[in-house]
């Protein structure tokens, strides 16, 4: 299994913050935002790893993160050119891919407790993809699950009217199949290639599960949930808690 953390994007809704500085580099509690991200793939067991970013911010990254060695883990590095969406950024993996499941990991998502129980169960999934939910205040600003007690029905992108309170946060867990249904979406609306397409496709194939994350979590996109991002990551120290 291979990781694979997404850290480019203009990070705009953090200006001025970010006009000189790679969001997922600046600091959450102790550290930069990116290390929580990094620990969860360590933590899940997962050593292999993929930093996308900026040609702009590809330096300053690789400064900071250098082979891996100090954490344990190996770093490989791939230039996303243009921000065109997640799924513009996750089809850069392909190649380091070489056809294993992967894990995916937006840099700027934070949390507290350990994914691995969740990277365990796709390990023991015969197929598909692994998304998970966490119940969010102001559903409209993610990707939204409608699901039942076993599966997810549909997921919509930032919805204006949200058919639940479950967010499908940014830990998501493939198969080789992503790349090819990568190629199938469209950019949507906003101009993306979003991740929600390519999880949609999953449904329509039965393909989709899903588990709700234990513990703390927060995207650190936005000046109040970068504050959060802060509280908790101070908390806690960063370091990430065990679950069931
Ligand atoms: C992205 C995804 C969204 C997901 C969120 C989690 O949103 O498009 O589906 O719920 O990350 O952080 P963005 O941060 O690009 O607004």
């Amino acid at each position: 299994m291979k990781g694979i953390i997404l850290a480019g994007g203009k990070g705009t809704r953090l200006y001025p913050l970010t006009k000189v500085t790679n969001k997922h580099l600046l600091p959450v509690g102790k550290e930069p935002m990116i290390f929580n991200p990094i620990k969860q793939l360590i933590s899940s067991g997962i050593t292999d790893i993929l930093v996308v970013t900026s040609t702009q911010h590809m330096g300053a990254v690789v400064n900071l993160l250098g082979s891996g060695k100090k954490f344990g883990c190996s770093f490989t590095y791939k230039v996303q050119e243009e921000a065109g969406g997640i799924a513009q950024a996750l089809a850069l993996a392909e190649n380091f891919a070489k056809g294993e499941k992967i894990v995916v990991i937006l840099g700027d998502n934070i949390s507290t407790t350990s994914i691995k129980p969740n990277v365990d169960r796709f390990v023991n999934q015969k197929c598909g993809a692994r998304v998970l939910l966490k119940k969010v205040g102001d559903p409209e600003r993610y990707g939204v699950a409608a699901i039942d007690e076993k599966k997810v029905i549909q997921i919509e992108e930032k919805p204006n009217s949200p058919k639940s309170d479950y967010a499908v946060i940014g830990y998501y867990m493939y198969d080789s199949q992503v790349f090819n249904f990568i190629r199938e979406i469209n950019p949507s609306d906003r101009g993306e290639m979003e991740i929600s397409s390519v999880n949609n496709l999953y449904i329509e194939k039965g393909q989709l599960e899903y588990d709700i994350l234990e513990g703390s979590w927060t995207d650190a996109g936005t000046f109040e949930s970068l504050k959060f991002a802060n509280e908790i990551v101070l908390e806690t120290n960063n370091q990430l808690k065990n679950s069931n």
